[in-house]
């Protein structure tokens, strides 16, 4: 089945750059993009699907976010509005939560959120397991994330859980031996939360040397909350993406900046956990590639939505509109090493976004309107 996008005012292609052509037809065939060109010179097709002038943009690729969990947080989230500082010790709250649930709970909840995603433009995601630290838990969060995406993360080493409180070498053993060899099977990555309170450089690197020797590729939960060794800790290891990026030294802005590891900044976490944002024109102008993600989890960043991070990004971390979508968009593909999403070429899967407004600026420029009309997803409708 073929279908033509035809009377786009405005399509975001990110071939090259971003990519914008006026008065634009795109044609899906299956899942896949076969054309793309003047709507006056568009190929006829067995559907058609009228943009009336609207604006078109790749489905958003959401390359960090943890939505394999019970309960929320909203408690906590409010005492930080109060005052109280975040410090990633609420993760074992829900860790408790998501043991003490059953594999169908996690899988609607998980299920719900990626739904939530679709409906807000969101076309691809990453998953994190990273509230289940034991075995047992780790494969069922896993298995969970694998039914919905092809993005999986381990993120057995998210914190210490609490009966290895006065062993956490004996966690790192168990998450880079045993955890590891159990989860492999279901998971394409593997993650560290390396910053105070969770995992030193050491024990990172323990981690992911392990993870890459097991056939796993790497991401970094790096310098969130001090600039630790998280971020050139990634470079070194050839990680995809070192993620955060909110507190760097010029060393590291200097490591990523001579490396092929994006730097995921997630702009909602610094929202809910009211911290300063990460600076994203020191990182853009040192020649970084920098993609935006939700970080979608129920402690630091309850948002699933791109458009939210993306108007933060512009609002707050003086990105431009422009680097905002390509970032939220082919930079989330470049941070998991894809090349056949975030952009609207023949070949690349039918990921399309219909928006309700004549420009993609009006993302940023409408902060918190629902302007997605139809989300197109392996070239089916939504
Ligand atoms: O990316 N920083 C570590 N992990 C999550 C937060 C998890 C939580 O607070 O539950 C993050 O922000
Ligand atoms: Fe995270």
């Amino acid at each position: 089945m073929s279908l033509l996008i035809t009377n786009i005012g405005e399509l975001v292609t990110n071939d090259p750059e971003l990519g914008v052509l006026s008065d634009a037809a795109v044609v899906a065939d299956g899942d896949r993009v076969a054309w793309v060109g003047p709507a006056a010179a568009a190929p006829a097709a067995d559907e058609r699907l009228d943009a009336r002038g609207a604006a078109v943009i790749p489905g958003f690729v959401d390359s960090h976010a943890h939505l394999v969990f019970a309960g929320d947080r909203a408690g906590e989230f409010a005492a930080r509005m109060n005052g109280e500082p975040y410090t990633g010790g609420g993760i074992r709250t829900t860790v408790a939560a998501t043991r003490a649930a059953t594999d169908d709970e996690l899988l609607a909840s998980a299920q719900r959120l990626v739904r939530e995603m679709r409906r807000q433009g969101t076309t691809t995601v990453e998953i994190k397991s990273g509230y289940g630290l034991s075995v047992e838990d780790e494969v069922r969060s896993l298995r969970v994330a694998r039914q919905l995406t092809a993005e999986t993360t381990f993120l057995g080493a998210h914190v210490v859980p609490a009966e290895y409180t006065d062993d956490p070498d004996g966690y790192v053993r168990l998450v880079s031996g045993p955890m590891l060899e159990a989860v492999t099977p279901y998971a394409r990555w593997v993650d560290v939360f390396c910053d105070r309170g969770a995992f030193d450089g050491d024990q990172a690197r323990t981690i992911l040397t392990a993870g890459a020797q097991a056939g796993l590729q790497l991401r970094v939960h790096a310098n969130q909350l001090v600039a630790g060794p998280g971020v050139q800790l990634a470079v070194e290891l050839g990680a995809a993406s070192a993620d955060h990026c909110t507190h760097l030294s010029d060393a590291d802005v200097a490591a990523l900046a001579g490396s092929d590891t994006v730097a995921t900044l997630l702009p909602g976490a610094e929202f809910s956990t009211r911290s300063p944002y990460p600076d994203a024109r020191r990182l853009l102008d040192a020649g970084v590639t920098v993609a935006l993600a939700t970080d979608c989890n129920p402690g630091s960043s309850y948002t699933s939505s791109m458009a939210f991070c993306l108007a933060l990004a512009v609002r707050e971390m003086r990105m431009t509109p422009a680097e905002a979508l390509w970032a939220a968009t082919a930079g989330g593909a470049r941070a998991l090493r894809r090349d056949d999403v975030g952009v609207v070429r023949p070949g690349a899967r039918a990921d399309l976004v219909v928006l309700d407004a004549p420009s993609y600026l009006h993302l940023a420029y409408r902060p918190g309107v629902p302007l997605i009309t139809t989300t197109l997803h392996d070239g089916v409708p939504l």
